[in-house]
């Protein structure tokens, strides 16, 4: 991994939910570039295990199948399994719960609404999951994450479903300016042309240079 810069209050906001002695259900927002994966990825290094599920862009002509299929693809890769063919968001999510149930583990889905997609069934049957199986495994971190802050915000947040269930939202800001200079290291850059970088970056897309 790249290096790791900023983020130690959102970090060790993470962190404090190892202690716990309860699953956690965590939501990460933020505008697109801002640092979710990154920070979820860097989490994970506190695990002894941890599984990452990514939907797919929303390119034309995506189905809600190819979204479960990409998923069975992802889980068969991670569990070194032969690939599934589920074509029920339920079956995913029991057949994930078996392998979720003991230990320290980070559970990480990532783009969730894109996975979601056009299937209305997707978060009822998480939802039915985590009441079933997820949250009975004590020391189970389950991270969704969405730059699609409305979605989350129609969909979890606001959503009788999901009411008692979500441990902790966190939105994520942009890194701020004294941070980001730290991504020049010991170059010899001037703050005005730093500035000016970020000032038409955002603090954003900078993160990818
Ligand atoms: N704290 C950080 N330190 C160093 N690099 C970072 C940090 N956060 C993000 N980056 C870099 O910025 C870029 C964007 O980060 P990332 O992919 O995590 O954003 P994101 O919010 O998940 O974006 P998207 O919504 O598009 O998935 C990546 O290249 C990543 O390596
Ligand atoms: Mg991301």
């Amino acid at each position: 991994m790249k290096e790791f810069i900023g983020r130690s209050l959102e970090y060790q906001r993470l962190v404090s939910f190892l202690k716990g002695s309860v699953a956690s259900f965590i939501i990460i927002k933020g505008r697109r570039r801002v640092g979710k994966s990154t920070l979820v990825e860097r989490f994970a290094k506190e695990f002894p295990k941890h599984y990452v599920f990514t939907g797919l862009a929303p390119e034309k002509g995506i189905t809600s199948k190819e979204q479960r299929k990409e998923f069975c693809r992802q889980f068969a890769k991670q569990f070194s399994v032969p690939e599934p063919n589920y074509n029920d968001w339920g079956d995913i999510f029991w057949a994930l719960a078996e392998r979720v149930n003991k230990g320290r583990i980070l559970l990480f889905l990532d783009e969730i609404s894109w996975m979601a997609g056009e299937d209305r069934t997707f978060l009822p049957k998480l939802k039915d999951a985590w009441d079933r199986f997820y949250k009975k495994n004590p020391k189970l971190i389950l991270i969704v994450c969405a730059s699609a802050s409305s979605w989350i915000d129609k969909n979890i947040l606001s959503s009788t479903a999901f009411v008692g269930r979500i441990s902790y939202t966190m939105n994520l800001k942009p890194l701020p300016l004294d941070v980001c200079s730290e991504f020049w290291g010991k170059a010899n850059i001037s703050a005005y042309e730093k500035l000016k970088v970020m000032v038409v970056t955002g603090g954003c897309a900078l993160q990818s240079a």
